[in-house]
């Protein structure tokens, strides 16, 4: 060990001695140590190595045992990396952050709520992403992610919204999106490089009320059978080369409130 990691090493020690925090709190404390600067501790001058828990820190929510169920980072613009160590969080619900997308996402298993949108995300989906048995909401709209949407998505089986728009996504949607049976809005609109037609399977989606596809590369036929989804209330496809015949829609049963359709 070198002389400074061992300084490092005593203080973190100390740390330890002098205060009760628990091991959350060192967590966040630890992520925090990364990027810590004197712009970033305005924002987390809250954030107190003294208390016994986190739960008083800003952006934090602890459950009623005091586990951490909730960070919410959005509202301030941080330069950092996604903290891993965060994945030791048993009873986090609801992680809104900036930063990169770990394969390790997939043992943060209580995740209900993963809102990383409108930050600069890059790289791929992890299929990992499909381990997130319990997510309702994957939020990663206005980033910069690439590569396709992982087949495993299949597995979240309560998604009920899956939001992927304004990212460079490609390839074709996959097939399992017809697994996701809670699915309500399911936005991939604004990603040039995904292609193909849209899978029959999505009629399976009967819950989906915001089916989202605009200014795709997607081509060929709107299938027939998602006339057959009653919740269905837009589809915004303008400017994806797909068709739909006229009839497709006089004779379907939804009353739509929005067709954003602009070929014929
Ligand atoms: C963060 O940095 C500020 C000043 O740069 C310092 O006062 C504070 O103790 C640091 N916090 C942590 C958790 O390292
Ligand atoms: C941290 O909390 C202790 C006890 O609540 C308080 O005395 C101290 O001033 C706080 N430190 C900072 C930097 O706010
Ligand atoms: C996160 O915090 C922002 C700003 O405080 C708020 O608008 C947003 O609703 C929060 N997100 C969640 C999922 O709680
Ligand atoms: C997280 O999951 C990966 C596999 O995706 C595994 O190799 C790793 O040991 C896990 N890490 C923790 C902290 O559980
Ligand atoms: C997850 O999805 C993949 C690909 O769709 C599938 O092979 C696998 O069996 C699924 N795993 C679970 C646990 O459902
Ligand atoms: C649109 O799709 C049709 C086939 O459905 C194809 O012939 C045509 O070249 C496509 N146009 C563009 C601009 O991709």
């Amino acid at each position: 060990m070198s002389g400074n990691a061992n300084l490092i090493f005593l203080l973190f020690l100390n740390i330890l001695a002098i205060s009760a925090l628990n091991q959350e709190g060192l967590s966040l404390l630890s992520w925090l140590s990364i990027f810590n600067s004197s712009h970033s501790a305005t924002f987390f001058a809250s954030w107190n190595a003294t208390h016994k828990n986190p739960c008083q820190w800003d952006y934090i929510k602890c459950n009623c045992d005091g586990f951490v169920s909730e960070i919410n980072i959005s509202s301030i613009d941080l330069c950092t990396t996604f903290p891993i160590q965060f994945v030791s969080f048993n009873f986090l619900t609801t992680l809104v952050l900036i930063g990169e997308i770990p394969c390790s996402i997939g043992n943060m298993s209580s995740l209900v709520s993963l809102d990383l949108s409108y930050n600069a995300l890059t790289g791929r989906i992890p299929p990992e992403i499909g381990k997130l048995s319990q997510l309702q909401l994957l939020s990663l709209g206005s980033n910069s992610l690439q590569d396709g949407i992982p087949t495993e998505i299949g597995n979240c089986s309560k998604l009920q919204q899956l939001l992927l728009f304004g990212n460079q996504l490609s390839g074709r949607i996959p097939l399992e999106i017809g697994q996701l049976r809670a699915l309500e809005s399911f936005r991939a609109g604004g990603n040039p490089g995904i292609c193909g037609e849209i899978p029959m399977q999505m009629s399976q989606c009967k819950q989906l009320v915001f089916l989202g596809l605009a200014e795709t590369g997607m081509s060929g036929k709107i299938p027939y059978n998602i006339g057959e989804l009653k919740n269905l209330e837009i589809l915004s496809v303008y400017s994806a080369n797909l068709t739909a015949k006229q009839t497709w829609w006089e004779y379907s049963k939804i009353s739509w409130k929005l067709l954003e359709l602009d070929n014929d």
